[in-house]
């Protein structure tokens, strides 16, 4: 790979704007290199959708940020990874980064007595993405999932440490306590925010596994790996794009990347529909 190549950014796609505790990690292991990110504001949330439509909006997304020239995407949307890499890593001719095999591996890593928790939207607790790759990878271990679809309304109102939040985690998580799991995977862009309501709830002795943490080492490593790591030592910058009003996203992106954004650009869907049906077809 050329210095050319090796300076362009990385692509971040999600639903919508929690992928952003995704781009807070990346931007934080990897400080030199840019990033473009894309949140599909106008279509989200994902979760409660079909394997059939989330996929197609994956490829929507990675075709937007192959045209923008991205030398690796990372899909940071839990709901996608679980669905939809096997299509897009086919139509795609860069590294795909996606959120499930880190958060498997280090909530492996983590947990000593392989009881693990996992946490996520509905589609990606359906589809068992997480349960079936920690026991592809440790047939003994002993995994409970359950889906937490109110937590992404919750964070996006900005209900973080509202009573009623902490009510509605105590639900969902009761029956993984009573599980005595060791370590729980936060599996949705959302729940990182809400690492303090969960922790108080299940205690200090039960490892929470950030996938968004583990999903930027793993992109760190794939690009050192790959000798695709930009060679400028200045600080990268990040561009974001939305596909729904970028006054919205400005608002509440506070909340997830914990610094303001100055500018957001609308992306009109059909423009990335036509580029999906022009690369992918
Ligand atoms: N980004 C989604 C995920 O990580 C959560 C929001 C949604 O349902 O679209 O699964």
């Amino acid at each position: 790979m050329n210095f050319m190549e090796k300076a362009r950014p990385i692509g971040v796609f999600d639903s919508g704007i929690g992928g952003l505790t995704v781009v807070k990690r990346v931007a934080a292991a990897l400080p030199n290199e840019s990033i473009i990110y894309f949140g599909d504001t106008a279509r989200v949330p994902y979760g409660p959708k079909s394997n059939n439509t989330v996929i197609e909006y994956g490829l929507e997304a990675a075709s937007f940020l192959i045209d923008k020239k991205v030398k690796a995407i990372v899909v940071a949307c839990n709901t996608v990874s679980s669905v939809a890499i096997p299509e897009i890593r086919k139509h795609f001719n860069v590294p795909v980064i996606e959120m499930i095999e880190p958060g498997v591996n280090a909530a492996i890593r983590a947990s000593a007595s392989k009881r693990i928790g996992v946490i996520g939207t509905l589609a990606t607790i359906n589809n068992a993405a997480y349960s079936k790759s920690i026991l592809n990878k440790n047939p003994n271990a002993f995994v409970i999932e359950k889906a937490c679809p109110l937590f992404v309304p919750l964070v996006e109102e900005g209900w973080i440490d509202h009573k009623v939040t902490e009510l509605i985690a105590q639900e969902y998580l009761a029956a993984l306590i009573e599980k005595e799991i060791d370590t729980l995977i936060l599996g949705c862009t959302h729940y990182p925010v809400l690492t303090n309501v969960i922790k108080k709830i299940v205690g200090d002795k039960v490892t929470l596994v950030d996938s968004g943490v583990a999903a930027a080492d793993t992109v760190r490593s794939e690009l050192n790996r790959m000798g695709m790591e930009t060679n400028s030592n200045g600080m990268g910058m990040i561009e974001f794009y939305v596909s729904d009003l970028p006054t919205t996203f400005s608002k509440v992106a506070q909340i997830f990347l914990e610094k303001e954004i100055r500018e957001v650009i609308r992306v009109d869907l059909e423009v990335i529909q036509r580029l999906k049906e022009k690369i992918v077809g």
